[in-house]
């Protein structure tokens, strides 16, 4: 899989994920051995990001992004992307601290990638894909949210709000990451939209999403705001298009 994909990136971005980011490195490293991992800590005030050093300094295939202080996993993640493009990896993966993305599902996804996707959402919403442990009520949110997006957008995919993905380096750059503007959670639907756009091929792969056990989500009335202006103004800047009455 490695010789067709090439170098593979693990994205996983921090915010006080002090007793998760020890597990979640392990299960990586131990999952995908060849696969190196970026941890992209806010500065969070748990320590976090002087436990990441020390697992950095441990093993060479672990490194470390600083950011300046919290400014959504939008953020994070483009410039975790910057810097795994500029140092050449193939594939970028998007991953959870918080043991939600199970790093042993990971192969599967990497195996759609090497299948000729561009883009692979670990997906909770397609026939195989689980939920555990989350309560009905974030549930709802989830799946209303995704019902929402693809009414407005037009997307085909099932679940466009997920957090667990592979991009193929080739599909990132062509997409404009510096045009992105999405700070919170909607960073996900912002990139399944120009991923689609750019006539890239999108495949969903079931996954199991398991709650956290320790720390805080840092789900908040913002980022949902956020998500919902954001959503909105793209679905009625599109409607001219998607009715065939602009090109
Ligand atoms: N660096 C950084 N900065 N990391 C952040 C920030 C931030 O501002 N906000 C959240 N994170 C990190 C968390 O530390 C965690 O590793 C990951 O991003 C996901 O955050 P959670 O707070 O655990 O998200 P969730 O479980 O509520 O939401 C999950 O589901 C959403 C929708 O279904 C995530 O997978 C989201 O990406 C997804 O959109
Ligand atoms: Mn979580």
């Amino acid at each position: 899989m490695e010789r067709i994909l090439g170098r593979v990136l693990v994205i996983v971005p921090t915010y006080n994920e002090r007793e998760n980011l020890p597990k979640i490195t392990q299960r990586v490293r131990a999952a995908v051995p060849e696969a190196h991992l970026l941890i992209a800590d806010d500065n969070s005030p748990d320590g976090t990001g002087e436990i990441a050093d020390r697992l950095a300094a441990e093993d060479d295939h672990v490194h470390v992004l600083h950011r300046p202080g919290k400014q959504g996993l939008g953020a994070a993640y483009i410039a975790g992307f910057r810097w795994g493009l500029a140092e050449g990896y193939d594939v970028l993966v998007e991953m959870d601290a918080d043991g939600s993305h199970q790093p042993e599902e990971l192969p599967a996804m990497l195996d759609a990638l090497a299948g000729g996707a561009d883009l692979v959402i670990g997906s909770r919403y397609i026939p195989g894909g689980r939920l555990v442990n989350w309560p009905a009520s974030r549930k709802a949110l989830s799946k209303g949210a995704n019902v929402y997006v693809r009414l407005m957008l037009g997307v085909p995919t099932h679940d466009t709000t997920a957090g667990y993905r592979a991009y193929r380096a080739s599909a990132l750059e062509k997409i404009a990451l510096d045009e992105v503007q999405s700070q919170g959670y909607c960073f996900q639907v912002d990139l399944t939209l120009r991923t689609v756009r750019q006539g890239l091929r999108v495949a969903e792969v079931p996954i199991t999403f398991v709650e956290r056990t320790a720390g805080a989500s840092k789900m908040s009335r913002s980022v949902f705001a956020e998500a919902l202006w954001r959503v909105t103004l793209w679905g009625l800047a599109s409607l001219p298009r998607r009715l065939g009455i602009r090109r």
